[in-house]
């Protein structure tokens, strides 16, 4: 990939230049639970976007991407949103570093990535997150990483239609290496898990399906968390995250609510609480636990968040069959991967009947990942 980078880079731009890289996101538990004030438990991973970046002395910004073979030029003004979506990312960084004080004049770029797209592993915050962090270092602007992060969120907020939570964003710019980042998205503390459990091994399973009008599907999933946190709040004036109410509140407001809002809330309190149960589990090792939580968590996401698909469940059900410790959906969901925790014995029956069940069933072949975990964004050497 370094390569590919660097000879576009020459042809298109000539020397000089410096290489920066940020990475794609797993997430261990605490699904959907981010945007409604909750913890989540990601860690960086090492697949990502790596760019090769030159302040040009201009007032555009010339970007060429390998992955789609595409050159795209714009301005930094609100008016210059280039139409590829691809570099609306790009684009969305350079508005909301602006908007934040910070400075941003031209620059020449190329940059490549190999986060499968559509996946779930969040390919687009790792975009974002090597242009948030690259564009500070380059004009010198300061913003502290937290900020970097939002830089992100804000970028899907209002240049790609999203209303996501923080967590990809916040993974792909904290991430280190070995370790699981516990965060609580209410007050943004943070905590690092060293994550090598002995004996254990996590594995992506990506069914390669991907849902269209999953954006929608999202933010409406969040509307309706919003609705039942607004209810809980008329009672109970001090839940200001969905993530402060206690399950026998949302019970309270059951029939002022749509059934689906309910159900909604319902696994996102679920969840939250899952997220401190598995961190205690890890402090002992109680791997069982962790897995345990992760069967949850899926039964959640797919009868009560619906978020799942049949193929993704169908990849759950064949976990439990093969006595996979853990296994769900992860990410946003409507297609994308499910994340394994399986012991060493029994990981490569395992893989191997995944895929060929799932073929033989859906047509194709899913892709597997093993997932390592990473640092996030960086300056390259
Ligand atoms: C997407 C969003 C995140 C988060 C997850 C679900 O990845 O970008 O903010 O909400 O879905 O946990």
């Amino acid at each position: 990939m370094k390569t590919k980078v660097q000879d576009k880079f020459t042809t298109l731009f000539g020397e000089g230049g410096q290489f920066f890289a940020s990475a794609g996101r797993i997430n261990l538990i605490g699904e959907h639970t981010d945007y409604n004030g909750g913890y989540v438990f990601p860690g960086a991973i090492d697949c990502g976007i790596l760019a090769k970046i030159k302040v040009n002395g201009t007032k555009k910004v010339h970007l060429f991407s390998i992955d789609f073979d595409e050159y795209v030029e714009f301005g930094l003004a609100e008016e210059d949103k280039p139409s590829q979506s691809w570099a609306s990312y790009v684009f969305g960084v350079c508005r909301e570093t602006i908007k934040r004080g910070g400075k941003v004049e031209g620059f020449d770029a190329v940059f490549a990535g190999d986060v499968p797209l559509g996946a779930g592993l969040s390919s687009s915050a790792a975009l974002e997150s090597t242009f948030a962090f690259a564009l500070n270092y380059l004009f010198n602007n300061g913003i502290d990483k937290f900020e970097l992060a939002k830089i992100g969120q804000s970028t899907e907020h209002n240049y790609c239609g999203v209303k996501c939570g923080i967590m990809d964003q916040f993974a792909s710019i904290f991430g280190k290496q070995g370790s699981l980042i516990r965060l609580n998205c209410k007050t943004l503390e943070y905590k690092y898990f060293p994550f090598n459990p002995k004996g254990y091994r996590l594995v992506l399973i990506d069914s390669c399906v991907k849902h269209e009008l999953a954006s929608s599907a999202y933010n409406k999933r969040r509307a309706s968390c919003e609705n039942a946190c607004a209810a809980i709040r008329k009672n109970h004036p001090e839940v200001e995250f969905l993530s402060d109410a206690k399950r026998l509140w949302l019970d309270e407001v059951r029939d002022q609510i749509p059934e689906e809002d309910f159900l909604r809330a319902e696994y996102v309190i679920g969840e939250v609480q899952r997220v401190l149960d598995v961190c205690d589990a890890l402090e002992r090792d109680d791997y069982e636990t962790v897995g345990e939580m992760m069967y949850q968590t899926h039964f959640g996401l797919s009868r009560l968040y619906e978020v799942s698909c049949e193929e993704l469940d169908f990849l759950n059900k064949l976990a439990r069959k093969h006595e996979v410790t853990g296994s769900r959906v992860m990410g946003g969901g409507f297609g994308g991967c499910t994340i394994n925790l399986v012991k060493d014995e029994l990981y490569d029956e395992f893989v191997t009947a995944a895929v060929e069940q799932f073929e033989a069933k859906f047509g194709h072949a899913p892709k597997v990942y093993n997932v390592v975990i990473s640092d996030g964004a960086r300056v390259l050497e």
